[in-house]
């Protein structure tokens, strides 16, 4: 049976209050307008979080964090606990995002220390994996992709508490993506390689990210294990984010 998708968008290091919130009151009217048959999810910064959820509540547009620590609390100046982030409104968090395992050269154990974490918080943990083009290029990409599942995620996860986004790093930002039997491929091997790893393996949302654009998400997202979108750039346009949503539903 197909899994209802799910449309999150990642805002990444983008958007004053006044954007934020004009965003976030747009994706709000359109979604009482016209319910979709798919849940949405946006993804502010952190400075964001409260008011956005605020914005959004009663909407059923979830909200989600981009990163948290690994700790409950303590001296980790400029960090952000997985609780935190659930008080603020979140539900979800976005953790091991290619930007973050490069910029802060987050491993493998880190981010499984990260899921760790927002599982204790009661926070859905989307994890993030995807090869370089180099790695592609090579014929690796599964193999790192396995690589990263392996050394990302704890034992004992649930579909209740995770969702997988593939991200080819060479995808994201560059308005390049897979061809939809790459996808299928990849996809599938994820679904495989959870089924090792996760109970109700079948039950866990797989996205497709990079790149996902109006004009492309219906090809996308109707690939076989395609369970939704990560969006980045699109997602700061609500008719763009609504759009792609629209083609999920
Ligand atoms: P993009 O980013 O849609 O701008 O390619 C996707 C992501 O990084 O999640």
């Amino acid at each position: 049976m197909a899994l209802r998708k799910l449309i999150a968008g990642n805002w990444k290091m983008n958007g004053l209050a006044s954007d934020g919130l004009a965003l976030a009151a747009d994706l709000a009217r359109r979604v009482k307008r016209h319910p979709l048959d798919c849940d949405l999810l946006v993804c502010p910064p952190a400075t964001l979080v409260r008011a956005v959820a605020d914005a959004l509540s009663g909407s059923g547009i979830a909200v989600g964090g981009q990163d948290c620590h690994t700790g409950r609390s303590g001296a980790h100046t400029g960090d952000i606990a997985a609780s935190m982030l659930k008080d603020a409104g979140c539900s979800h968090v976005i953790l091991g995002h290619s930007e973050r395992r490069t910029d802060h050269h987050e491993s493998d154990a880190l981010v499984r220390a990260k899921v760790e974490a927002a599982r204790a918080a009661g926070l859905v943990a989307i994890v993030c994996v995807g090869e370089t083009a180099q790695q592609r290029d090579a014929g690796q990409a599964l193999k790192v992709v396995s690589g990263q599942l392996a050394g990302s995620l704890p034992d004992g996860m649930s579909a209740a508490q995770l969702v997988i986004a593939y991200e080819p790093v060479w995808a994201i930002g560059t308005g390049r993506t897979p061809t939809a039997a790459d996808v299928a491929a990849v996809h599938g091997h994820i679904r495989t390689e959870l089924r090792q790893r996760v109970a109700d393996a079948t039950s866990v949302r797989l996205l497709y990210g990079g790149s996902v654009k109006p004009d492309n998400a219906r090809e996308l997202l109707h690939v076989a294990n395609v369970d939704g979108a990560l969006i980045g750039g699109a997602s700061l346009k609500a008719p763009d984010f609504w759009a792609i949503a629209e083609a999920a539903a």
